[in-house]
């Protein structure tokens, strides 16, 4: 089988990538190399510069590499930049999948493994989020993957597109240190940023209703992430469809948590300063991960101290 994977010379994508090649699938990447990077791409490994949004490139990839499903990743991703620039959220990411979809019944590919969020659920007030807790996104982006899954849905009943949802939760690490996450937008590489800086790292917010005070996440591993796709575009190859899936550990960790692991990996003080809460923020999101496990077989097998060790030899990787 061949899978065209959009998005696949960036962070998650790369990882994707080389679990679906370990796999014996056939891969093509697209990438637009707006925060790719073709150096991500493996040698031999065909590779198809430009974006979903281009109907006719997209069209020729899937004909010419007889594509038979696509993992499509490529999006646009920052919580903040959505909320400052909606339009290029819905048009990046609802759009985009527009035409890509387009592409896909035109060209008879009737598999998707789609790349969505636990932003589709907002400030859950639930102890473990299941797939079937209310959906209620605070942002354009969350919005755009909510949209996402809604067409998707649409998509398989009137075309007969199979799909798989895949909700993220907080991603990290790396499985190589080439491969690591070159952005500097979520916890561990800020971290890392500040005391690279010579600074304290920064908790937002000391006074959640948490047992230590500091927000819960579900920090799940890259190589885990890029596992759970293999695992779903085998999946849709047997003729599996419809479902959506939680992508975490099932295992809360709060910032103070993850500061302690970084300070025990690195070797340096993370004694933070606390500051105010940054708008927007859930005191706790953690997945329950129960129907992966018993629908596909899927369990994450990193830890928080895989993904912070991993993280931290890309980042010194990056900068000597
Ligand atoms: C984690 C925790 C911060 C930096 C976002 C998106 C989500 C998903 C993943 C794409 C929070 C705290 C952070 C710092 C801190 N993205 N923090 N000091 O906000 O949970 O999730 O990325 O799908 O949709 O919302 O991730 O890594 O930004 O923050 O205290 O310097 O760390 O407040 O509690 P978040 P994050």
């Amino acid at each position: 089988m061949t899978w065209l994977v959009t998005g696949g010379a960036g962070y998650i994508g790369a990882h994707v990538v080389r679990s679906l090649l370990a796999d014996g699938a056939e891969v093509v990447v697209l990438d637009d190399l707006s925060t790719g990077a073709a150096s991500r791409v493996p040698p031999r490994t065909p590779f198809v510069q430009g974006s979903v949004l281009d109907r006719r490139l997209v069209a020729g990839a899937l004909t010419e590499h007889r594509v038979d499903g696509v993992v499509h990743i490529a999006a646009k991703k920052q919580v903040g930049e959505s909320m400052a620039d909606p339009l290029l959220y819905y048009r990046e990411n609802v759009e985009g999948l527009v035409a890509l979809l387009d592409s896909c019944r035109d060209a008879g590919v009737d598999k998707v493994v789609f790349s969505s969020s636990a932003a589709t659920y907002g400030l859950p007030d639930v102890d473990l989020v299941d797939e079937e807790t209310r959906t209620a996104p605070l942002s354009p982006y969350g919005e755009s993957k909510l949209v996402g899954e809604w067409l998707l849905r649409h998509c398989e009943r009137a075309y007969g597109i199979r799909v798989l949802n895949l909700r993220y939760f907080n991603v990290a690490g790396a499985a190589t240190p080439e491969l690591g996450d070159v952005g500097v937008f979520n916890l561990i590489p800020m971290v890392f940023e500040r005391l690279q800086a010579g600074r304290r790292p920064r908790v937002f917010g000391g006074d959640y209703p948490t047992p230590d005070g500091t927000c819960v996440r579900d920090y799940v591993h890259v190589a885990d992430i890029a596992d759970a796709h293999r695992v779903a575009a085998r999946a849709l190859e047997s003729g599996a469809t419809g479902a959506t899936y939680n992508i975490g550990r099932g295992e809360g960790s709060s910032v103070l948590d993850v500061l302690r692991v970084i300070g025990e990996v690195t070797g340096r003080d993370t004694t933070p300063d606390v500051v105010d809460r940054r708008p927007g923020d859930p005191a706790r999101i953690v997945a329950d991960v129960r129907r992966i496990r018993e629908g596909l077989g899927f369990t994450a097998r990193h830890d928080l101290t895989a993904m912070v060790d991993s993280a931290w030899a890309g980042w010194q990787l990056r900068h000597p």
